[in-house]
This record gives structure tokens, C-alpha cells and sequence, in this order.
């Protein structure tokens, strides 16, 4: 069985589709969710799904060792990131290279790096006059949207999308594959 744990700050509805996609699989679990924000919607879904969920300020991720401690003691084998506002911090990542996967809500390379999440991102995407957005699941390194892509998906950019109106769609494109690409990612790496 490999243990999954997901990062989340905010709403958690990647990490719900996370959590009941992987619930009864026979190979993946989803064994525990973390957040820096202690009133994210995430932590509350994972409770309700009894799989323990914590949050830890953003100075425990950064100059202690208490978050790692407990993925180890947690058994944890993945990271997912599922809406995860700050940072992986260095011991993580280091950790856990090539074991950690993100969701970016638009084709990267374009329309990431600091400060492109949200609202924000959709915005940029309309401003630039793209003809097309979607998403992108890749592997996290020390720098930030740029590690290896594992998979892209694309819709169109209508005349007069707004941003929320494009933030759905691409919401729907989320929902409908970051569990099946998780899955086949872990599977794959597994085997190796
Ligand atoms: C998603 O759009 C994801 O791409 C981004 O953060 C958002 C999280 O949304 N990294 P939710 O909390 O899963 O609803």
C-alpha cells in the first residue's frame, strides 16, 4: 500500500476528489492531510473522511522538523499538492524528491511563478488574449511550477469568459484528472 499525503490551504475540492477517488483502493491511500491555514475547508473534508488532518503555522514548516516527522512516523510514501499556498520547504523536498506532485491551473510554462494563483491566473490568461488554458500536473522542485510536467490538459478561452467563468472550466478539467494521473504516476513509480 502506498500512503498519500495531501497539502491543501484552501477550499480542499481537488482534495476531495483526492480522498473519495482513492477510498477502497486496493494499492493507494490517502493517509493524511496538512495544511498551513488552521480554517481551510480541506482539513474539515478530511475529517469527515476520518483521515487525520493538521495544520502547522508556517514557522513549524520552515525552522522545525515537526511536519517531517511526521510524514515519516506517517509512513508517508507521496506528497500531493492540492491548492498549497506557501513553499515546500527545503527538508521536504529533499525528502521526498521526485515524490511530490502539484496542480497548476494553467498551462505551464506560461502563467506561473510567484503570485500566479487563484483569480489571478485566469485573469492573466484573458489579458494575454491565449486562445486556449488548462491545467498542469507536475513534479515540485526548489523552484517554483518548473519541475518535470507529467501531464497537461487544455480548453478553449471563449470571447467573453470572465475569470471565474474560465476558473470553472478549468476547475472541471482538474476534478476529472488529477486523481487518474496521480494514480498511473504512483503506479508507475512504484513499479520501478
Ligand atoms: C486549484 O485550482 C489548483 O490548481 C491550485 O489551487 C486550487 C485549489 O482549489 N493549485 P481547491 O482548494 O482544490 O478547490
Amino acid at each position: 500500500m502506498k500512503r498519500l499525503a495531501i497539502f491543501a490551504s484552501g477550499t480542499g475540492s481537488n482534495a476531495k476528489r483526492l480522498i473519495d477517488y482513492f477510498s477502497g483502493n486496493q494499492y493507494i491511500s490517502v493517509a493524511l492531510l496538512i495544511s498551513n491555514r488552521k480554517e481551510a475547508g480541506a482539513l474539515e473534508i478530511a475529517r469527515k473522511a476520518n483521515i487525520p488532518a493538521i495544520s502547522f503555522l508556517k514557522e513549524e514548516f520552515y525552522n522545525s522538523s515537526t511536519v517531517i516527522e511526521k510524514l515519516i512516523s506517517e509512513k508517508i510514501d507521496f506528497i500531493v499538492l492540492a491548492g498549497f499556498l506557501i513553499k515546500v520547504p527545503d527538508n521536504i523536498l529533499k525528502a521526498y524528491e521526485n515524490k511530490i506532485v502539484n496542480i497548476h491551473p494553467a498551462l505551464l510554462p506560461n502563467f506561473g511563478g510567484k503570485g500566479m494563483y487563484g483569480l489571478n491566473v485566469h485573469k492573466a490568461v484573458i489579458e494575454s488574449k491565449k486562445k486556449e488554458s488548462g491545467i498542469t500536473i507536475h513534479l515540485v522542485n526548489e523552484h517554483y511550477d518548473e519541475g518535470k510536467v507529467l501531464f497537461q490538459a487544455a480548453c478553449p478561452v471563449l470571447e467573453n469568459d470572465t475569470p471565474e467563468m474560465l476558473a470553472t472550466q478549468v476547475q472541471e478539467l482538474e476534478h476529472k484528472y488529477f486523481p487518474v494521473v496521480i494514480e498511473d504516476f504512483i503506479l508507475t513509480t512504484a513499479a520501478d
